[in-house]
């Protein structure tokens, strides 16, 4: 049997939400699999030229992880992996491998495992589930772990809004992202980012655009990441002044997303430029949500 799994890029955090809330935008990975004697990975795209294409590979992993989670015999498999989404981007790359591995494994399985271990499977080898639960579900996802494995929700977002995605030429790692947070907060700190959380889902829900820049204001996590972007405020205040409602960290970054009412472009050129003139390079462009998340067929 072969099939065909197709996994959404994510973008975790949108501002207040951090390690919680996650949007899966309508850029996909794609894998054809089937077993095989033996573990094959040919790697097309993104991160081609880097990633590993042998058992060691993030995509493989989650296969063998779907076979060990069933008890079945994991003999290995050929895999050809399109990459679409960016590495190293703060776009949900390693995310979607996970998923990607973990779906494929399940489809050559007969589909097994529901899509809540799917997830808990995906969270525990990505170590937080925001970015997961976007790509195994789609649309906007609230997730955190409890006691059983990962309680998520997927919500649907209002059509009007544009979201866009500024991709810098720079590449940072979640774990340097990561290493900057310090280990504890101000109790303000907490509050305010909890009141923001809370009105960005609000504001989604009653399609109130006139209180969702309010809530993409975040201290939580962006401000100790400014070492390592130091252009975000300037970019951030360029998608602002062409329209955007707001202008955040994708992730742990370095990709930023704004949030924008009606078409995006105008937003992505005045992020661009000032990206340019701050000396970096990038690209962005408008993304549709993807509401769907993870899916797979035979082909
Ligand atoms: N919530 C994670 C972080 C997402 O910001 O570190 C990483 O993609």
């Amino acid at each position: 049997m072969r099939v065909q799994v197709r996994v959404p890029a994510t973008s975790a955090n949108l501002g207040p939400g951090f390690d919680t809330l996650g949007l899966a935008l309508s850029l996909h990975n794609e894998v054809v699999a089937e077993e095989a004697e033996g573990i094959t990975v040919r790697i097309e795209g993104e991160g081609a030229d880097w990633l590993v294409e042998n058992g060691d590979n993030i995509v493989a992993r989650g296969v063998r992880l779907a076979y060990e989670e069933t008890g079945r015999a994991f003999k290995g498999c050929a895999l050809t992996c399109v990459n679409r989404i960016p590495t190293a981007r703060g776009l949900g790359s390693s995310a979607a491998a996970w998923v990607g591995g973990l779906v494929v494994g399940n489809a050559l399985l007969g589909a097994p495992l529901s899509k809540d271990a799917l997830l808990a499977l995906a969270a525990r080898a990505e170590g937080h589930p925001d970015n997961v639960a976007a790509a195994v579900l789609g649309g906007l996802t609230v997730s955190c772990a409890v006691p059983a494995g990962i309680a998520a929700v997927s919500l649907p977002v209002p059509r009007s809004l544009a979201w866009v995605v500024l991709i810098p030429a720079v590449t940072s790692s979640t774990a340097e992202g990561r290493a900057l947070l310090p280990p504890s907060v101000p109790l303000e700190d907490a509050v305010f980012n909890v009141q923001r959380v809370a009105l960005l889902l609000a504001s989604l829900q009653a399609g109130r655009s006139d209180t969702l820049g309010a809530a993409l204001d975040d201290r939580l996590h962006q401000p100790y990441r400014l070492k390592l972007f130091p252009w975000l405020p300037d970019v951030a205040a360029a998608a602002r002044a062409a329209g955007a409602l707001g202008c955040v960290l994708s992730g742990a970054g370095p990709a930023l997303l704004a949030v924008v009412p009606g078409d995006g472009g105008a937003v992505a050129r005045a992020m661009e430029r000032a990206l340019t003139k701050a000396g970096v390079e990038g690209s962005a462009r408008a993304f549709d949500v993807d509401a769907d998340g993870a899916t797979s067929r035979i082909v």
